[in-house]
């Protein structure tokens, strides 16, 4: 048994973590903090927890720090830059971090300083994070003491065109022609908990925009995916552009390329399914099978649709998740169970629920 410490357990990725731990074999919740909540229980400010947890909310201020030491795991599901302020000491106790924000994501401090709006606490420490991406970085997880979770569009895109970057020999750049579009919507829950004018029911509720055309945080993020995945700079380019939708959970990103002849020839069904044929959370639909959102609600699994349309030399890939879980906590858990030589599955292999 592993004993951890949720740290931001208020929000929407905090309540996650505590619904899918609290169920979880190996793992006793230790610590569950918020400034705003402490002294009450968890299942007060949410009923669901009822009967499933009496943990209630700490905020111990100067204390904080050496009370996290003393757990094997903790997770910060938190807004960026408030990991990054104490994961140095909790690592340097050996203690394994796993952030749900962006500190741990991006390794050029430029993107994160340009993105995020402030410098980094730790760069030295930066550079020994391991991107939380177990179907593309499981070997490097298993000895991970730092993850950087992934952001939920970035989960979707990277695996989305893991198959095609990385799957044939690394030679996407002959099969697709130079521009990527990923066109992404997210439910309202994406933005997290806090109250704000434009998630009030009125202004999101029967209603459907794009947000962030001008650029987007999570395009470095893919960026970087995509060029790892490659093991170089990619140069073609990358269109990223979300939407917000009127539901709560759930994720859908429609990425469009253009094939090249050699790309044209290629089976793009066969590849997905060869790629992600031994994984668990990963689900290829057959051909013309179209994955909607509920299909994956409440549940770690993405599915995967794959449209080829040699006529008009197009290829499209359909991904959907629930963005609190494979999109945040579920991903953080998997992880976890890797960097603790857990089955990657467990505490997570359960189904959607429909409808
Ligand atoms: N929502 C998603 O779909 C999603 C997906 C992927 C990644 N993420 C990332 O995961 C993180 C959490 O997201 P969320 O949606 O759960 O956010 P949220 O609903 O806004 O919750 C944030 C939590 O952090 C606590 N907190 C805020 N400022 C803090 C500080 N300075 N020190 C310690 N605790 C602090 C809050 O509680 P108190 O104020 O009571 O302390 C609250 O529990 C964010 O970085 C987000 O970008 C979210």
């Amino acid at each position: 048994m592993i004993s951890a410490a949720i740290v931001g357990g208020t929000g929407y990725t905090g309540i996650e973590l505590i619904r899918l731990l609290s169920a979880h074999p190996e793992v006793s919740i230790d610590l569950l903090t918020s400034r705003s909540e402490a002294g009450t229980r968890a299942d007060e400010i949410f009923p669901s927890l009822r009967g499933i947890s009496d943990i209630v909310f700490s905020d111990l201020g100067d204390d904080t720090l050496a009370t996290l030491q003393k757990c094997d795991v903790v997770f910060f599901a938190t807004p960026h830059g408030v990991a990054m302020q104490q994961a140095e000491a909790l690592t340097q106790a050996g203690v394994k971090v796993i952030d749900l924000a962006a500190d741990f994501r991006l390794q050029s401090l430029t993107d994160f300083e340009k993105w995020y709006k402030q410098s980094h606490a730790c760069p030295e420490l930066l550079k020994t994070a391991v991107y939380g991406l177990p179907e593309v970085n499981r070997d490097k997880l298993a000895n991970a003491l730092l993850v950087g979770n992934p952001g939920c569009y970035p989960t979707t895109a990277i695996l989305g065109l893991k198959p095609i970057i990385e799957g044939q020999n690394k030679q996407a750049e002959r099969l697709i022609e130079s521009r990527i579009v990923i066109d992404a919507k997210s439910g309202v829950s994406g933005a997290g908990r806090q109250a704000s004018l434009a998630l009030n029911y009125a202004e999101s509720t029967d209603n459907f925009k794009a947000y962030s055309v001008e650029g987007h945080r999570h395009l470095p993020e893919i960026e970087q995916g995509v060029a790892q995945l490659l093991d170089s700079q990619f140069t073609h380019r990358i269109r990223f552009l979300p939407h917000l939708v009127p539901m709560i959970r759930g994720m859908l990103s429609s990425i469009h390329m253009e094939l090249t002849d050699a790309g044209a020839a290629i089976d793009w069904q066969q590849a997905f399914e060869n790629a992600y044929a031994s994984e668990t959370f990963v689900d290829v639909m057959p051909k013309g099978v179209y994955p909607d959102t509920r299909s994956v609600r409440a549940s770690n699994r993405l599915r995967i649709a794959v449209h080829q349309d040699n006529d008009r030399d197009e290829l499209t890939v359909i991904v959907v998740q629930d963005n609190l879980v494979k999109g945040a906590a579920g991903q953080a858990v998997q992880n976890m169970n890797v960097m603790f030589g857990f089955d990657e599955s467990m505490g997570l292999n359960f189904a959607p629920i429909v409808p």
